[in-house]
């Protein structure tokens, strides 16, 4: 049977939809000479210890859930050009800012817990020791009162927030299974279960929480700036625990409307055939639901919700 209902194609040359006439002028991200940006990245091809080889002072690898510095570097390229501003309000050890700095683009971040601030700092004086020609600066604060803590003068100056949000106080963090029974290492965002720390939160006070940070950005945010934040699907026993969904929610609102969704492929491609970069827990929960009979696939990527606080004619927040 014909189906007009699927047939939602849009032809290649058509400007996506929800960049609608209202945006002021072409975003600076969408330069015609670039080639045309993909909507699934690959940050697979080299292992993230690789990745992470050489760039990060020791003690960085203690962070729990730190983004995949490919994939950063790959967002920042795409969204910004050099000597624009990045931001991360939830910086960690500071993967955005060592990106965006190797990038020659100036980079903040903001961190609740001291002791990941101080890595984070670190780590953006080695990137610039390293040859990296952008500035950083991280600030040890609490995101979700933003824009409290940040510098009046960063007001309308950020052409990129990248951030990726906590788990909850789910963390699967490190493992060793190799003398035994599997012992946990590396799992806590710190000792204090202070709930200020979105990663205590359990999921409805997560959802407020990253809602309140991205509003908190808002004014922070250069007209046509865009927001990408990283985020992973994962499960708990058999049930999916819809991460990106609920960052999608909290961008929504806070005012901001969603420009694209992208997808950040966690497998190298060898030869047409893709290899997995599962890790421990990521396959252990797969094969424990599928030995229960659910045919569950093991999850090998971040979804990347793209937004943007799109602005009237004067260039204005609406
Ligand atoms: C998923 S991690 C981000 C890791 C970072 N992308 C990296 O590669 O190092 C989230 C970070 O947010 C921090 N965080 C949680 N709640 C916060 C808050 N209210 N204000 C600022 N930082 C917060 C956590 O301590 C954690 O380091």
């Amino acid at each position: 049977m014909a189906s007009t209902v699927c047939d939602t194609r849009v032809a290649p040359t058509d400007p996506p939809a929800n960049l609608a006439s209202d945006v002021v002028s072409p975003p600076p991200w969408l330069d015609p000479t670039r080639a045309p940006m993909l909507s699934v990245i690959l940050v697979g091809q080299r292992s993230l210890a690789g990745q992470r080889r050489g760039r990060f002072v020791a003690g960085s690898g203690a962070h729990p859930a730190r983004m995949a510095p490919d994939l950063a570097a790959h967002l920042i390229a795409d969204y910004t050009r050099p000597g624009d501003l990045v931001f991360d309000p939830l910086a960690g050890v500071g993967t955005t800012l060592v990106e965006a700095v190797h990038l020659g683009r100036d980079a903040v971040g903001m961190e609740l817990e001291p002791g990941w601030a101080a890595l984070a700092r670190a780590n953006v004086a080695l990137a610039r020791r390293q040859g990296g020609t952008g500035r950083g600066h991280v600030i040890c604060g609490d995101a979700t009162r933003l824009p409290r803590g940040m510098p009046a003068g960063l007001r309308g100056q950020v052409a990129l927030v990248l951030t990726s949000p906590p788990y909850g106080r789910t963390m699967h963090g490190r493992v060793d299974h190799r003398h035994g029974p599997i012992q946990r290492f590396h799992n806590t965002y710190s000792a204090h279960a202070d709930e200020a720390n979105l990663g205590h939160r359990r999921r409805a006070g997560l959802a407020d929480g990253i809602a309140a940070v991205l509003a908190g950005c808002l004014p922070l945010l250069r007209p046509s700036g865009v927001m990408a934040v990283v985020a992973r699907p994962w499960r708990r026993d058999r049930y999916l625990n819809d991460l990106p969904g609920l960052v999608i929610d909290a961008g929504l609102h806070a005012g901001l409307t969603l420009i694209d969704c992208r997808r950040a492929i966690h497998a190298a491609l060898r030869e047409g055939r893709l290899v997995p970069r599962h890790t421990f827990w990521q396959l252990h929960v797969a094969k424990q639901t599928r030995a229960k009979g659910i045919p569950v696939s093991l999850i090998q990527h971040d979804d990347i919700a793209v937004l943007q606080h799109l602005t009237g004619h004067d260039g204005w927040p609406r």
